[in-house]
């Protein structure tokens, strides 16, 4: 019996959400050119890695699952190593110098590349760093059917003082309101029921377009409009173009979720200057107070570094103080990271690392507290769930999240991608638990 041989891929990717982005654009244009996914690193004739470099740690990650890639390389020669992202971008054509068992390396504006790359004959190894489309053209091949991400915009023109990412991803552009309708369109038809916008500063979209530009609340209001879309987010937004009209579409557009993510870094005026953040604590609240205004119980999340050159223990306080006050939902919580090639990586004063590590404890415990407080407030309300599958740990417990961006488990027999009732019975910092409420499904 003949048997169709395919060509295997493997990607790993590491990073942000435009990242995991970035691997369904390159699984779906491998797809498209005959390869299928392998389960395992081992089976794969292609073993790419989508790479991240915005704290040390990422970088160490990927070092040590390129450990394996080298040996999978020297078992068997004709197996190809790629790496694209942000650290392949930082590092650009010294990938091969330090890897030389790397076959191709890209930028993330440069995934088409690789099709190019593997078409061609070329046995010599291949660096494609130079920014040159969106992947928007690209199949794709989504993690569910009924979620998707789309890129909005691409790239960053703050300056961030300890941020690699516009070094990364370069200048900030942005995509054809009318071609995002139409990708939009065509994925609602493909059986997708909540789409995510993705930019580095997805608020900031549409400055680049021009006269007739289209703002981002004004892009809100038209992706809103396509039926067929149940949920609207977005990630992530800057706090200096968190606009009144923005604040405005979660109250006024049903699609677009009551769940804003605010990345505050830090509490201190001095700090936040010397981030180069362009807001101070007080026009941070401003912004906050203002999404309460509007969307009173709105769901706010954020980001926040722990140990930036300078920061003193009155600063680290203030950022405690900001925490308590708002009282977030959740919190990423990073400790700083020199990068290479950014202006807060040659700063003196850099924090010690055991006076980093003891903030760091200090925040955490401050953010779960006030998580936990406020995740109470759903217990006995009934909040509409997006099922994403089962449970870990419990194949009879279902999973989704809610439009405030609560993860739920529960007790129910809905399938995934279904948009259920359910009752909250409890809540944890992180999760809520509780039952569908049966015959009450949303159609
Ligand atoms: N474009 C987004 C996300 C940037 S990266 C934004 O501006 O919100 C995600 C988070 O990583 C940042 O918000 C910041 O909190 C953190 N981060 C970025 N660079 C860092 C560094 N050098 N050290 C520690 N944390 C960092
Ligand atoms: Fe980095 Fe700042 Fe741009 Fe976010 S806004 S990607 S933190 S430079
Ligand atoms: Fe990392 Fe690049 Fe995203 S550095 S966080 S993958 S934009």
């Amino acid at each position: 019996m003949a048997l169709v041989e395919h060509k295997r891929y493997h990607v790993t990717t590491f990073g942000c959400q435009m990242n995991v982005h970035d691997s369904e654009r390159m699984k779906g244009m491998l797809e498209s050119l005959g390869y299928a996914q392998a389960d395992e690193r081992a089976d794969a004739d292609l073993i790419l890695f989508n790479t991240c470099s915005i704290r040390e740690a990422a970088d160490n990650r990927f070092i040590a699952h390129l450990g394996e890639a080298k040996r999978l390389k020297s078992e068997d020669p004709e197996r190809v190593i790629g790496v694209g992202g942000c650290w392949a971008q930082s590092v650009k054509d010294e990938v091969f110098e330090r890897f030389p068992f790397v076959d191709v390396a890209f930028g993330p504006g440069q995934i088409a590349r690789l099709a190019e790359f593997l078409a061609s004959d070329s046995l010599s190894a291949q660096g494609y760093f130079e920014f040159e489309d969106f992947s928007g053209h690209l199949p794709m091949k989504r993690e569910r059917e009924f979620q998707a991400w789309l890129q909005i915009s691409q790239g960053c023109n703050c300056r961030c003082s300890y941020c690699i990412v516009p070094s990364t991803r370069g200048r900030e552009r942005s995509r054809d309101p009318a071609e995002l309708v139409a990708e939009v369109e065509a994925l609602v038809a493909d059986g997708v029921r909540e789409v995510t916008l993705l930019g580095q500063n997805v608020n900031s979209y549409g400055r680049d377009l021009g006269a007739s530009r289209t703002t981002f609340a004004e892009l809100l209001a038209l992706i809103d409009g396509v039926d067929g879309v149940e949920r609207l987010r977005y990630t992530s937004p800057h706090p200096k173009d968190m606009r009144e009209d923005v604040v405005r579409a979660h109250a006024e557009l049903a699609a677009v979720c009551e769940h804003i993510h605010l990345p505050l870094q830090s509490g201190s005026g001095s700090v936040l200057k010397a981030m180069r953040r362009t807001y101070n604590r007080e026009r941070y609240l401003d912004r906050v107070a203002l999404i309460r205004e509007h969307v009173p119980d709105c769901a706010l999340t954020t980001d926040i570094i722990v140990g930036f050159p300078g920061e003193t223990e009155e600063d680290f306080a203030q950022t405690l103080e900001v925490v308590d006050d708002v009282g977030y939902d959740g919190a990423f919580t990073f400790l700083f990271s020199p990068r290479r090639g950014t202006e807060a990586a040659e700063l003196g004063d850099q924090v010690p690392h055991a006076v980093k590590r003891e903030r760091m404890a200090r925040l955490v415990e401050l953010v779960q507290r006030r998580a936990r407080e406020r995740a109470q407030r759903f217990v006995g309300r009934t909040m509409e769930v997006l099922v994403e599958g089962g449970t870990r740990r419990d194949p009879g417990q279902l999973r989704g999240r809610t439009r405030h961006n609560k993860a739920v488990n529960f007790e129910g027999t809905a399938s995934v991608g279904e948009l259920v009732e359910v009752e909250i019975e409890s809540a944890t910092s992180q999760t809520l638990t509780g039952h569908e409420r049966l015959l009450s499904r949303v159609p």
